[in-house]
């Protein structure tokens, strides 16, 4: 019987003590600690010395096994007013906290400052994202030395100056976001020209001030997306299209785009293309009306001319195709 209860307790203990995670790394509860008082003011109310950092303390994820923290995600519900603050500039402790993986600023209006060159001692850094702040200054060059990364997601924040064509080396990089900034300059020709084999790139830079030419190179990129609309782009973006490419949306809608949509030839795979006012012209290709998961076409403000393909690619919203030079049929006006 005194066996039975001692092996019992034995079991206890020996269960509870083998699935307990490790315990905040001390090192790393310094440097969140540094980080949560480098802010004016901060809502991290949870992060207390007499709690643990892994299991308690809002925002932080840490491995089980170590005890180090790899996620920051401070993150703002879209549907709900603001709950998290973090009054200031990105903390240089984050550098301290070396084992970080992913690291997620989104919708944190109150955080402000430029991105701080800490966050290249994160050498394990996979995703940064930094997202509708009011972070600024430029994309810094020292982001193509975080060799880890995988996805780079700085949208709708206040980040100026060109796109450092060194973004280009970065091995595992497969998705890129910078939309809503105020970026200037070309697209560098280097952007995914390291891109792992057998993967897809993923590609927005929407809403800036980008101006010159889609680089020739995206031609041998195999995009899954790529928005480079609200942009001051010119010239030729045929090669973006292509028969046997994976991509299945394009945005280049609002630009100063002129090539001859005419010989555009498309995946079977795509399911959205705005190439809405540009100053694109020829026809519409027939091959539109292949695209059986097309669910948007969007061609407005543009010099297209002739007739639309029976069914328009079964998307006949007459806006979607007005101001055009002289195309007709479809939801439009009968050709003569
Ligand atoms: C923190 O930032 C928010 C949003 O920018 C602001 O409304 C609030 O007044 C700030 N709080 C403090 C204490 O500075």
């Amino acid at each position: 019987m005194a066996t039975t209860i001692l092996l019992l307790i034995f079991l206890t203990l020996f269960s509870s003590a083998s699935s307990a995670a490790a315990a905040c790394n001390k090192k790393d509860e310094s440097a969140l600690l540094a980080f949560k008082n480098s802010f004016r003011y901060s809502s991290l109310t949870s992060w207390s010395r007499s709690t643990d950092c892994c299991s308690s303390w809002d925002s932080v994820s840490c491995d089980s096994a170590s005890g180090r923290v790899t996620i920051l995600r401070f993150f703002n519900d879209y549907d709900m007013p603001e709950s998290i603050f973090l009054n200031g500039s990105i903390p240089a402790a984050i550098g301290d906290l070396s084992e970080l993986e992913h690291v997620d600023f989104s919708r944190i209006s109150s955080l402000e400052g430029t991105i701080p060159p800490q966050l290249l001692k994160l050498k394990k850094l996979q995703s940064l994202q930094i997202s509708q702040t009011q972070v600024s200054g430029p994309v810094p060059h020292f982001l193509s030395e975080l060799a880890s990364l995988k996805g780079l997601e700085l949208r709708y924040n206040r980040l100026s100056g060109p796109i450092p064509a060194s973004l280009g080396n970065l091995v595992h990089l497969t998705s890129l976001t910078l939309s809503g900034n105020r970026l200037t300059g070309a697209v560098p020709a280097s952007l995914f020209s390291k891109l792992p084999k057998g993967s897809l790139a993923s590609l927005a830079l929407s809403e800036n001030k980008l101006t010159g030419t889609v680089p020739k190179s995206f031609a041998s990129v195999p995009f899954s997306s790529v928005y480079l609309d609200n942009n001051k782009l010119t010239g030729d973006a045929l090669f973006l299209f292509g028969r046997s490419k994976p991509t299945v949306h394009i945005n280049l809608a609002r630009n100063s785009l002129a090539f001859d949509f005419g010989k555009a030839v498309f995946p079977p795979s795509m399911e959205y293309i705005d190439i809405s006012h540009n100053e694109i012209y020829g026809s519409i290709p027939y091959g539109i009306t292949k695209l059986r998961n097309l669910n948007y076409f969007d061609v407005n403000s543009n010099k297209l001319c002739g007739k639309i393909p029976p069914n328009g690619g079964r998307l006949l919203s007459p806006e979607n195709y007005a101001h055009n030079k002289c195309l007709c049929g479809g939801p439009l006006k009968p050709c003569k």
